[in-house]
């Protein structure tokens, strides 16, 4: 079959693999029918989550059940499915509470309850790397998807690909930005990044009664499509008065929620870059920084852009793998 496969840094390519074929009991063989690219393989694509051998990537995909192993009763062949991006087992401590990304039974070389550096992570992700359980993902033909009594959901008649593709990721990481920010009616909402969790992040905030939404990026593109598709306002980031036009846009007081929809890989400017070097840090926690500016006092900053390294010492990417910091 042809899949896209990651090689090193900056060289990914599609290539003929070997088919998937059934290991455990509870897989199934999906026929990719849509699957998408998101800003956290870019994460692999440009070194910051950090992958040694070859790897089918793609972590958002639906399709049909080519073939279920014995134990699968939740589908069936020809059964149309979209499977989340976590494989979850169902049954641990965690999968029990619904918190399926930190499944202590899907990535067994890597789980790890600490999160520490490129050791120790929650459960197995879908095309993400050794460090989330090395399975090979779903921008391909055909994929295997272990726990399928847990996972994959079938697809309801009638609804199109594309009105449905969205909800192996970025749908509910950006409605889950603003469930952490605990988003109410009245509430104006700052939005850092208008990539496509953003743009979710923000439809999100109108569905739970925002007043205000306010989306900022560097690229007009995507300022232009946000208020396109989302009716918000928008600040380019690079603005030099950005900080003081969120006070002005919020009475004054700045923004009652903050959300970082941006992560590691924030623009910079050459003396960040310099500062990165000296520091010997890949990326910038820049966001969180702007998010503490632009929040209200007593406000909320919720993070669901990825930090997978600590800076100035402060360990971000252990708060952000153990999902600490939220009730
Ligand atoms: N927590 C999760 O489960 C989860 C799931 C999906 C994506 N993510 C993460 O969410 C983030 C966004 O994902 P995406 O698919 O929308 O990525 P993306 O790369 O398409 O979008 C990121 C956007 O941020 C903008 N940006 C850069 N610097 C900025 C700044 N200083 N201020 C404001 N905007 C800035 C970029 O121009 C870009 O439009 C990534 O870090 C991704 O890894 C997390
Ligand atoms: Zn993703
Ligand atoms: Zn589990």
């Amino acid at each position: 079959m042809k899949a896209a496969v990651f090689h090193k840094v900056g060289d990914i390519s599609v290539d003929n693999v070997p088919d998937p074929v059934i290991e455990d009991a509870d897989d199934i063989i999906l026929k990719v029918t849509s699957t998408a690219i998101c800003g956290s393989d870019l994460h692999i694509y440009d070194g910051f989550v950090p992958q040694l051998r070859d790897q089918v990537l793609g972590h958002e995909f639906m399709g049909i059940v080519e073939e279920a192993g014995p134990g699968v009763t939740k589908v069936k062949k020809g059964d149309r499915v979209v499977v989340p991006f976590t494989i979850a087992c169902g049954q641990c401590f965690y999968c029990q509470q619904g918190f399926h990304a930190n499944c202590m039974h899907t990535n067994p070389e890597h789980y790890g309850p600490r999160g520490d550096l490129l050791k120790e992570k929650g459960g197995g992700l879908f095309g993400y790397t050794d460090l989330y359980g090395g399975y090979n993902g779903g921008q391909a033909e055909y994929v295997r998807v272990p726990k399928a009594n847990v996972g994959p959901k079938i697809i309801p008649d009638g609804l199109e690909d594309e009105q449905v593709l969205f909800l192996t990721d970025i749908f509910p990481t950006g409605w889950s930005a603003v469930k952490w920010g605990k988003v109410k009616p009245g509430d104006h909402v700052v939005i850092f990044g208008s990539g496509p969790v953003g743009l979710m992040a923000q439809k999100a905030a109108w569905i739970n009664g925002a007043e205000r939404v306010i989306a900022v990026d560097p690229l007009e593109y995507r300022l232009e499509k946000a208020r396109r598709v989302n009716n918000v306002d928008t600040l380019n980031a690079d603005d030099d008065d950005l900080i003081e036009k969120i006070y002005e846009m919020t009475e004054g007081r700045g923004a009652d929620v903050a959300i970082d929809a941006v992560g590691m890989e924030a623009k910079r400017n050459i003396l960040e870059r310099a500062k990165a070097v000296i520091n010997v840090e890949k990326g910038t926690m820049k966001v969180i920084e702007l998010c503490t500016e632009a929040v209200r006092r007593s406000g909320i900053i919720s993070v669901v852009g990825v930090y997978a390294s600590p800076y100035d010492n402060f360990p971000i990417h252990r708060i952000f793998d153990k999902f600490l910091i939220k009730d």
